[in-house]
């Protein structure tokens, strides 16, 4: 498993969830969204609006995993339940037709060091509910940004929100370039996945047909230094907060020596 995520940076594996799980799940399907003030391109994170018995019954499973899951132990210092999410996706005519965000190829900027993100499909995934798709690590070095000049001369005449997507890649570049190190994530509801989605490029989201929903747990595991953590937005420098500034500080110096080494920008 750790071979795994070192190779590719990405592993799904079948899992069998218990009645008491699969009951949350349930529950979860069932949720009917009140407010629809969904940010564009991002699915809806209703994580906070659940009962607290199905919050502790996520957290709990979340748990296991994790401690059942050794590699996470070895691939991160100090792992840390850090979020939990449950993103319910709908249908967008807009946004089927033209993918923003999250739906977009890209990779998140969430820790400089590794994470986990373990994500958990509560029923069936398929291009046509957003299945989450990911990109080998092999294409591209993590110091390296690939750019999608084709999709970038597509956003030209495209308003400010549209152009911010610059830095993300097209569904059709990447099948185009690099369809043999892809990973659709077509889920039964009875596989889990595990990335590190800041090496990975990755996508999922997007609806392509009326009526379809996807519902997906998303937890993030990380370390220390992790933008997650709480200490990183309170005022006041405690110990760790300290320790971590100075691990965050470290690996920036030597990502900045390897960087020399490295041709940042690829266009493909
Ligand atoms: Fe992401």
């Amino acid at each position: 498993m750790l071979k795994n995520i070192l190779d590719k940076g990405y592993f799904s594996k079948e899992i069998k969830h218990s009645k008491d799980v699969l009951a949350s799940f349930n529950i979860i399907k069932k949720f009917k969204l009140k407010n629809l003030n969904q940010r564009a391109g991002y699915s809806i994170n209703i994580y906070d609006q659940l009962d607290n018995k199905i919050k502790t019954n996520i957290y709990s499973y979340i748990k296991k995993i994790v401690n059942k899951n050794k590699f996470i132990e070895k691939y991160i210092f100090l792992p840390k339940i850090l979020k939990l999410e449950v993103l319910i996706s709908s249908y967008i005519p807009s946004e089927s037709k033209n993918p923003t965000r999250a739906m977009l190829w890209h990779r998140d900027a969430d820790d400089i060091f590794s994470h986990i993100k373990i994500i958990i499909p509560l029923g069936i995934t398929n291009k046509y509910n957003g299945m989450f798709s990911c990109l080998s690590r092999k294409v591209c070095h993590r110091l390296q940004y690939l750019k999608d000049e084709k999709f970038v001369r597509s956003l030209m005449d495209k308003s400010e929100f549209y152009k911010a997507d610059q830095y993300r890649l097209s569904d059709e570049t990447v099948r185009k370039k690099f369809s043999k190190e892809i990973f659709d994530f077509k889920s039964t509801g009875n596989d889990i996945l595990f990335i590190d989605s800041n090496i990975c490029y990755h996508k999922g989201g997007q609806i392509l047909r009326r009526g379809y929903k996807r519902h997906l747990i998303i937890a993030t595991i990380g370390g220390i230094t992790h933008s997650f953590n709480p200490y990183f937005s309170e005022s006041g420098l405690s110990f760790v907060k300290f320790f971590a500034r100075i691990m965050k500080f470290y690996k920036k110096i030597k990502l900045n020596i390897e960087i020399k080494f490295k041709n940042k920008l690829i266009n493909i």
